[in-house]
């Protein structure tokens, strides 16, 4: 049976600790629960005793147990330290090894995973100073429960929120990822690229970099070194992925080639203009009533990574919107690839901008299906079969 410590600060959302003491008790845990004095004035510590079965802890020094030093025996005894909701005050102390109450001497006492769940105000969360402390609390190796999204008990609407307890319980007890791309070098392309027309306008494509940023992520946690070459995009730069930030297509093209030597497997997620407009130094005025653009073919990175004298382990998509299997056939031949991931676009569900997609994957040997599902799960799908075939191929 897993033991969880609970330790909860003081914020509105201490109520939400109930539940999650419920869950977790639900799920086989046997929990024990930790306040701080801030939390007692939002609930009761009699709620947690009934929910957890134990009597809470509240103080630093305990004459009742043996040896009066409560806080090393509740260490000893977890098998994770969980602290929801974590206030920035509560934050603020732990990432600089601050211990005057129970809690806070518990996280530095604490030899077990510690996971935090971070609640406050918007604005609270956004400061400089808060962020800071949660980058300071990743280094030590502290599972941030990112807070969510939307209405707050103070009137105000943004990200600060203590995620819900049935997906704080489940990040708890998730399974450990097995780090099957420990040591690998992978190299990804995410988004779109804008190819100017003159100084104020260019041309572009519907992708979002959700797909790119999701792999990276996935690699990330398979425990690969990724380096991320971006198009421009509105996503937060994932953690630990070296990121480099390109425009056009020529750009994306001369970032990939210039890392190909450094990684081992190559996907190309990203949706590269295959034309490109030469571009005119002043704007372009409006006279006639049509007006024609010349396009140029762009490079082919991918074609250009899979026929490398060295080539890593390449995986391309094709985004088709008839037609895929054969279209996708064709690319993962003539482009010399060992793998390729189709989806069909231009439909209602999946494909470009959209927080699901599905894929039909193909390599010489075999295909798969990933049904429709959402981005973050199907690049985890995908990192997998992609290992799979990545290690095939080099014990070859
Ligand atoms: O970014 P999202 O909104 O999450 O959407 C994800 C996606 C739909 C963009 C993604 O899953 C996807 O399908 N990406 C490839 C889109 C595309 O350009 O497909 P394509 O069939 O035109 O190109 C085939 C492959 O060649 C792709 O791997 C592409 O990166 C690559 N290519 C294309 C042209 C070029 N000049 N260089 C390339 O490397």
């Amino acid at each position: 049976m897993k033991h969880i410590l609970l330790g909860v600060s003081g914020g509105i959302a201490a109520y939400k600790a109930a539940e999650l003491v419920r869950l977790l008790r639900k799920q086989g845990c046997e929990v024990q629960v930790v306040m701080t004095e801030s939390a007692m004035q939002f609930i009761s510590p009699l709620t947690f005793q009934a929910l957890s079965g134990h009597p809470v802890h509240t103080e630093l020094l305990n004459a009742d147990a043996e040896n009066a030093m409560s806080h090393i025996n509740l260490a000893r005894w977890a098998d994770v330290l969980l602290i929801a909701p974590a206030t920035a005050n509560t934050l603020a102390k732990c990432s600089h090894g601050l211990a005057d109450d129970l809690l806070s001497t518990l996280y530095l006492a604490a030899q077990c995973p510690v996971y935090v769940a971070p609640a406050m105000n918007q604005a609270m969360w956004h400061k400089t100073v808060t962020q800071a402390n949660i980058a300071t609390l990743k280094t030590h190796g502290v599972i941030i429960i990112d807070p969510e999204a939307g209405e707050q008990a103070c009137g105000e609407s943004g990200i600060g929120r203590m995620a819900e307890p049935a997906s704080i319980c489940a990040q708890l007890l998730a399974e450990p990822v097995t780090q099957y791309l420990h040591g690998v070098r992978v190299l990804i392309s995410a988004g779109s690229t804008r190819e100017p027309l003159d100084p104020v306008r260019y041309i572009t494509n519907r992708s979002s970099g959700k797909m790119g940023y999701a792999l990276a992520k996935a690699a990330v946690k398979a425990g690969a070194t990724v380096t991320l070459v971006s198009g421009p995009v509105n996503l937060a730069a994932p953690d630990s992925v070296e990121l480099l930030r390109v425009e056009t297509a020529a750009e994306m093209y001369a970032a990939v080639m210039a890392n190909t030597q450094n990684c081992d497997i190559y996907i190309g997620a990203a949706a590269v203009a295959d034309y490109s407009p030469t571009m005119q130094p002043q704007k372009i005025k409006k006279h006639a009533s049509q007006s024609t653009i010349i396009l140029q073919k762009t490079k082919d990175i991918l074609a250009s990574v899979a026929n490398l004298d060295l080539p890593p382990f390449t995986l391309g998509f094709a985004a088709e919107t008839h037609d895929l299997e054969a279209y996708a056939q064709k690319k993962l031949q003539e482009k010399n690839l060992d793998m390729i991931a189709a989806n069909w676009v231009g439909r209602e569900q999946g494909g470009f901008d959209s927080e699901q997609n599905a894929l039909q994957v193909f390599w010489a040997t075999g295909q798969k299906t990933l049904a429709m599902i959402d981005k973050t799960q199907l690049a985890e799908q995908l990192m997998l079969l992609c290992a799979e075939r990545f290690n095939e191929k080099n014990t070859i």
